[in-house]
């Protein structure tokens, strides 16, 4: 996946610097990426100055810790993991005063799931960003018309 969205397109450096436009809209120092996998969006975040002074989360469900301690060890003065699981459907204190972002996320979280999800989201006093990764081409109308056809056989 980072292969793909950090490497083959632009898609984690456009979620970094939208975090960021709205971490300096919103006054905002703490940006936390949850979903984080192996932590792609603060991979981007930490290459950019303006965040030095922020506090930079990673967080997951099921923490990716050899990453983790790679960032946090490049960059201890920025990178601040959360080593324990965040569970996107439970709200909690450490998501507040922050840009939550979400990238990729939403689509791995069954829909029976997803208004837990928005829920907890809500109430934190934070700026939520959620982000997925589409892109309309030729190329993905095709594959969508296909994946509509094996719905229906
Ligand atoms: C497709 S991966 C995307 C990882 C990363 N955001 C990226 O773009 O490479 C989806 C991530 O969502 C996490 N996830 C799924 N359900 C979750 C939940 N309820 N709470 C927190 N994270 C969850 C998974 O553990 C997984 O790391």
């Amino acid at each position: 996946m980072d292969a793909c969205n950090s490497g083959l397109r632009s898609f984690n450096r456009e979620v970094a610097t939208t975090a960021i436009g709205i971490a300096n809209e919103h006054q905002l120092t703490k940006v936390v990426e949850l979903g984080a996998g192996r932590g792609p969006v603060t991979n981007e975040l930490v290459k950019h100055d303006e965040t030095r002074g922020m506090r930079l989360l990673a967080c997951d469900l099921v923490p990716n810790v050899g990453e983790y301690r790679k960032l946090e060890a490049n960059y201890p003065d920025r990178v601040f993991p959360i080593y324990s699981p965040v569970d996107l459907t439970r709200p909690q204190k450490s998501l507040n005063d922050a840009v939550l972002v979400l990238a990729g996320v939403m689509h791995h979280v069954p829909f029976e799931l997803r208004r837990a999800v928005i829920g907890s989201l809500s109430e934190t006093n934070s700026q939520v960003a959620i982000f997925e990764p589409l892109l309309r081409t030729r190329l993905s109308m095709f594959m969508a018309v296909l994946s509509l056809q094996s719905l229906h056989s």
